[in-house]
């Protein structure tokens, strides 16, 4: 089922992941466990993972999620395969790293006839329904996103995003801010209540939310970004603003070369004040509620309607939100705000209470809504189904494999981080590696001693980075990952280029960095010149 990749890379990065599932169905083709459970997925965009248990969750209460932890099971070390909403849903809607789908950014992802989970699903006789966003497809985002992603190499420095800021609306009655997810998970409540109620086949249901995902900021003009972080005061003062913690950032000079990318084109480099952070941050809780609320209303209706009595329940997020840890908002990072995702599941025989700490990422939903739904399922998949990990071992009669590592891999090709990136995470330790693995300083941070990423040992600890490297090596050969994405990247740019013609100036200047391009545009166009002549074989060879 992956794509075939081009060259060395793909042979070595392919073997080295060809976690094989090979099980054989039920000899009388009936469901494993008694006519085949129901499954709902409810993915949210950007909330931050370690909201959901302690000591974070102190902030905000989030009743739903709660909720989910007293009746089922949390995992405390679920990350993101690739903290950005495009890439990361395709690894969760494939069970595929991003770098095996070629999934590089918000607009290289799946193609539309991908056969994912769901499509396997509805061969096995499910009914499937979608509601809300999905984004694991190639094409969508912004003719923006997708240009600053190509020219992260070219080296200038440019502000691509509004700054963070933060709005209020309505007033302490005002329960619905974002209208779109409330749309969706309504129409989600009525389908259950109504349709799922009327089914003589089990279903599967995915509702993909895009709160706590800031908001787009009006005066920064059509093709924004989102930095507004949106709430009214109903949810505002469900917030604990006493125990909003103001996040240490590194001064400037001690940054990694790649967080100060990030922190710039980001537009976080100039001055906050610390009522500035602790409003952002309290409101981006507060966002974080809103979107508890939608959860709760999907689990009123599946209770309310007997279905909970054969639904497994699954909620998770395609990556966190800085909420300007690091000098940062959005994701887009290997840090524990960005890459950490919450990822809760209930369901029939799932026994509450119970938190997990194995490190899980999103490749496993896939093997697991197999598993749950008692599917076979002959391929190749990055992942690994949760049910072993759940306590009296949950396991369908189909026997998925259970070699489960202890590690997780996140990888980032996308916009805003000028090298691709790669995240190994297992034990206390966080390895990040950057490019070629010796161009650019990798980092190294203990978790357990330094829980806010602040102090990098990788040159305290050699020995260390030099096995996590080589075990990091051993899955993909990261080098020629990179080395591919540095072509795509610069191939895309120029085919781009040339379909605009006598426009390029123009358009070229208008993009969402226009207000810091259009202060030089010579300059600017020039280092875009020098990175497409860099190299003299086709497409750039440079490194
Ligand atoms: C299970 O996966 C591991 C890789 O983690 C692989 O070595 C092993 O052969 C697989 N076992 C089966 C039965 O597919
Ligand atoms: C936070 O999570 C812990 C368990 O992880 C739980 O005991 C506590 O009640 C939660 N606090 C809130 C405010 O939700
Ligand atoms: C960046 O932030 C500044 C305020 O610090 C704002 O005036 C400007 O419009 C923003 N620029 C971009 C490109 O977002
Ligand atoms: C809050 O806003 C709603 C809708 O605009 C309005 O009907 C209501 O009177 C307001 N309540 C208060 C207490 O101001
Ligand atoms: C990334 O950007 C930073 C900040 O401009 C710069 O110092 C660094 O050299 C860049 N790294 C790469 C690989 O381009
Ligand atoms: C669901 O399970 C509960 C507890 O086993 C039972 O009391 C209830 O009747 C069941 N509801 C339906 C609709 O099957
Ligand atoms: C799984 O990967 C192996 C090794 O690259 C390949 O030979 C095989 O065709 C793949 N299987 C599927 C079903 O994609
Ligand atoms: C350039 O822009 C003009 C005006 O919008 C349009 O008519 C023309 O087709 C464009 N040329 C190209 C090559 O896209």
């Amino acid at each position: 089922m992956a794509k075939s990749l081009n060259g060395q890379t793909a042979t070595a990065v392919t073997v080295a992941l060809a976690l094989c599932f090979s099980v054989a169905p039920q000899a009388d083709g009936r469901w494993p466990h008694g006519g085949g459970a129901n499954v709902v997925l409810v993915t949210c965009d950007s909330l931050d993972g370690r909201l959901t248990f302690a000591p974070k969750n102190q902030t905000i209460e989030l009743p739903n999620i709660n909720f989910m932890k007293d009746r089922g099971a949390v995992f405390l070390n679920a990350y993101s395969n690739s903290p950005i909403c495009c890439p990361s849903r395709a690894a969760l809607w494939s069970g595929l790293y991003p770098h095996l789908t070629e999934s590089w950014n918000n607009y290289k992802c799946l193609s539309n006839d991908y056969p994912t989970w769901m499509d396997i699903l509805k061969n096995y006789g499910y009914y499937t329904k979608v509601y809300g966003k999905t984004d694991y497809t190639s094409g969508h985002h912004s003719i923006s996103n997708r240009v600053e992603a190509w020219t992260r190499d070219v080296e200038f420095l440019l502000r691509q995003e509004g700054r963070p800021t933060t709005a209020l609306i309505g007033n302490e009655t005002t329960v619905r801010v974002m209208d779109r997810d409330w749309e969706n998970t309504d129409k989600a409540v009525e389908w259950i209540r109504y349709k799922a109620t009327q089914l003589s086949q089990p279903f599967v249901l995915s509702l993909g939310l895009n709160l706590p995902h800031p908001y787009p900021t009006p005066s920064m003009g059509e093709a924004c970004g989102g930095s507004t972080f949106k709430t009214s005061p109903y949810w505002l003062k469900k917030v604990s603003y006493e125990l909003v913690s103001i996040p240490k950032w590194l001064p400037f000079f001690e940054m990694h070369p790649v967080d100060y990318y990030s922190s710039y084109t980001k537009n976080c480099t100039s001055d906050f004040t610390q009522k500035e952070i602790k409003n952002i941050r309290a409101f981006y809780y507060a966002m974080c509620a809103e979107m508890d609320l939608m959860l709760g209303k999907i689990f009123s209706a599946l209770y309310d309607t007997g279905l909970q009595n054969n639904t497994y329940i699954i909620f998770t997020s395609d990556h966190g939100e800085l909420a300007m840890e690091h000098r940062q908002f959005y994701k887009m990072s290997m840090y524990e705000g960005s890459s950490h995702v919450p990822l809760l599941l209930v369901g029939p025989g799932v026994s509450g209470g119970q938190q997990i700490s194995n490190l899980v990422s999103l490749v496993d939903i896939f093997p697991t809504i197999l598993d749950i739904a008692g599917v076979p399922f002959v391929g190749n998949l990055s992942g690994f189904s949760l049910l072993p990990l759940l306590s009296r071992g949950l396991r369908k009669k189909i026997s998925f494999n259970n070699s489960r590592p202890n590690w997780v891999l996140s990888e980032f090709h996308g916009c805003n981080v000028n090298a691709s990136t790669y995240m190994f995470r297992t034990g206390k330790w966080k390895y990040i590696a950057y490019a070629d693995g010796v161009s650019i300083p990798s980092q190294l941070f203990d978790l357990i001693a330094d829980p806010d990423e602040l102090t990098n040992v990788a040159t305290k600890y050699p020995e260390v980075t030099n096995i996590l490297d080589g075990k990091l090596h051993s899955i993909l050969n990261y080098p020629e990952v990179s080395k591919s994405v540095h072509r795509y990247n610069k191939l895309q740019f120029i085919n781009w280029k040339e379909s605009l013609g006598e426009n390029y100036t123009n358009v070229i200047a208008n993009l969402r960095w226009h207000q810091d391009w259009q202060k030089d545009p010579m300059t600017y166009q020039n280092a875009i010149e020098q990175w497409l002549c860099f190299g003299t074989d086709a497409y750039g060879s440079q490194f």
